[in-house]
């Protein structure tokens, strides 16, 4: 898609279709009658396409209703586009233009780019399904800047980057896979990766990650992706974490066939951080930034790790594997060991880490840890800048009760309830002292069913929240 500032006026520009914004409280001039007949009330979520509008070049006009004007903020103007451009591309209209006298103009770029996207990319006939990507989005603006456009773009297509990854089925998106499109972006973006194998892992001692690991024919990988600033601002140094099991299965503790597809996505957290770093590369904040995404398939072969057996992990804790299922905190804790000998000052990890989460928070809030709050209450305003919308849960000693083991250190999992407090726990004693947030994505990196601003499947979660951490540090 095209995308593109105009400076000549909404009703000159020759389009398709014209997104208006359309407020309660004043009709535009082309919905005056609209408004008096009660036709059109400028309500959230409502569309009204006029075709031949008078005074306008564009074909015709979409009336978006945004409701009240005080109550729309950036992340409203982001929906409200991303519901007009899939109520227009769902119509063939491809050419498609906004009226942004004021607003967040990345905002509004951003929700055209994410809302254009759909997760068809093995459909052999894409056309078919009648999502055919929008070819232009211009904004008609006079007080827009290109740099500000230019972020949007930046940002959108860096989440949509993540939700192709996380999209592509566990046969197609094997470790091997992941580690070779990351060294392809960084390539693209002029970032440094390094990848390291099994071999290498051994020698280091990364005994957890590799149990995991051990199950599955397919090799694991390390993907290490670097972004250094021209000039640092501080000594600082941020690691990104991402969960990066391809897939799923339970391992020996194997879960239920219904549902199990879904496990593709359990690489989300990493492809997360990955897609963070596309756009960092291109934004360039003041900060080091350095990405870690342990990944494997979690697979019950015959060399899999079993109930009971007890694993060394890098940090030279020793965990009793009671659940293979609980593979995410097995190759965290080895990530997060290895990013603070890499020297990093702040941690924040993202996972697919349990369906506890779900419970408590449905598909809605990012369940939100961390061992520091000044970390936590920073990577907040990021994320409440991007409408990303993350909750506080607690974190406190109390739950360290359930992470007993009679036999190692730790064991991999604790009681039936508040499941997401022990996982993030367990992680918690890796990575002490370092500060660090740990963000548990299960419910909110897969949309079951579509909105009107976002396609069904991968939402790309956090890509947009990571960018903005590090350009605000
Ligand atoms: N990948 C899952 C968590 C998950 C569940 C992600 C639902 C997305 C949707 C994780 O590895 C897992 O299986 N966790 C277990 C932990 C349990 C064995 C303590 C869970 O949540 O059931
Ligand atoms: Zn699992
Ligand atoms: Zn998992």
């Amino acid at each position: 898609m095209q995308t593109r500032l105009d400076k000549n006026g909404a009703a000159k520009i020759a389009a398709d279709a014209l997104i208006i914004l359309a407020f309660e409280e004043n009709a535009p001039a082309v919905a005056a009658d609209l408004y008096q007949s009660g036709e059109c009330k400028g309500k959230p979520g409502e569309l009204t396409l006029l075709h031949n509008p008078v005074g306008f070049a564009a074909k015709r006009v979409l009336l978006a209703g945004c409701g009240k004007q005080d109550a729309f903020d950036a992340a409203a103007l982001r929906r409200t586009v991303g519901a007009a451009v899939r109520h227009l591309k769902s119509k063939s209209l491809r050419n498609v233009a906004l009226d942004l006298e004021s607003g967040d103009v990345s905002a509004a770029v951003e929700g055209a780019i994410l809302g254009d996207f759909e997760p068809d990319r093995l459909k052999t006939d894409p056309d078919k399904s009648g999502n055919k990507p929008l070819e232009s989005f211009t904004i008609c603006s006079n007080s827009a800047t290109e740099a500000a456009l230019q972020r949007g773009v930046i940002l959108a297509e860096s989440q949509n980057f993540t939700r192709d990854l996380v999209n592509e089925p566990g046969n197609l998106m094997t470790p091997t896979e992941l580690a070779n499109r990351a060294k392809a972006m960084a390539a693209e973006s002029g970032l440094e990766c390094e990848v390291l194998d099994r071999a290498r892992m051994q020698q280091l001692g990364m005994g957890s990650l590799l149990a995991v690991a051990q199950g599955s024919a397919e090799p694991p990988a390390f993907i290490i992706v670097r972004y250094r600033p021209e000039k640092a601002s501080s000594a600082d140094h941020l690691g990104l974490v991402g969960k990066g099991v391809t897939f799923d299965t339970g391992g020996i503790s194997i879960k239920p066939a219904e549902g199990m597809e879904k496990m593709k996505y359990d690489m989300a957290g990493g492809a997360a951080v990955l897609g963070a770093m596309r756009a960092i590369a291109r934004l360039k904040p003041t900060i080091a930034v350095t990405a870690f995404v342990p990944t494997v398939e979690n697979m019950p072969g015959s060399r899999a790790v079993r109930p009971g057996d007890i694993i060394t992990s890098l940090s030279g804790k020793t965990v009793e594997v009671l659940n293979t299922d609980a593979e995410g905190r097995l190759i965290l804790n080895d990530a997060i060991t290895y990013a603070q000998r890499l020297g990093c000052t702040h941690l924040v990890d993202a996972a697919t880490l349990t369906g506890a989460i779900v419970v408590a928070l449905g598909h809605v809030h990012v369940g939100a840890f961390t061992n520091n709050q000044a970390l936590l209450d920073k990577l907040q305003t990021a994320a409440k800048r991007q409408g990303e919308k993350m909750w506080q849960m607690p974190l406190d000693d109390e739950y360290k009760e359930q992470l007993k083991s009679a036999f190692a250190d730790l064991p991999n999992i604790g009681t039936r309830w508040g499941g997401s407090i022990t996982a993030a726990y367990f992680l918690k004693e890796f990575a002490e002292p370092t500060p660090w947030v740990h963000l548990d994505i299960a419910g909110t990196a897969w949309l079951d069913e579509g909105k009107p601003h976002l396609a069904k499947g991968p939402s790309g979660v956090c890509v947009r929240t990571f960018v903005d951490l590090a350009l605000g540090w």
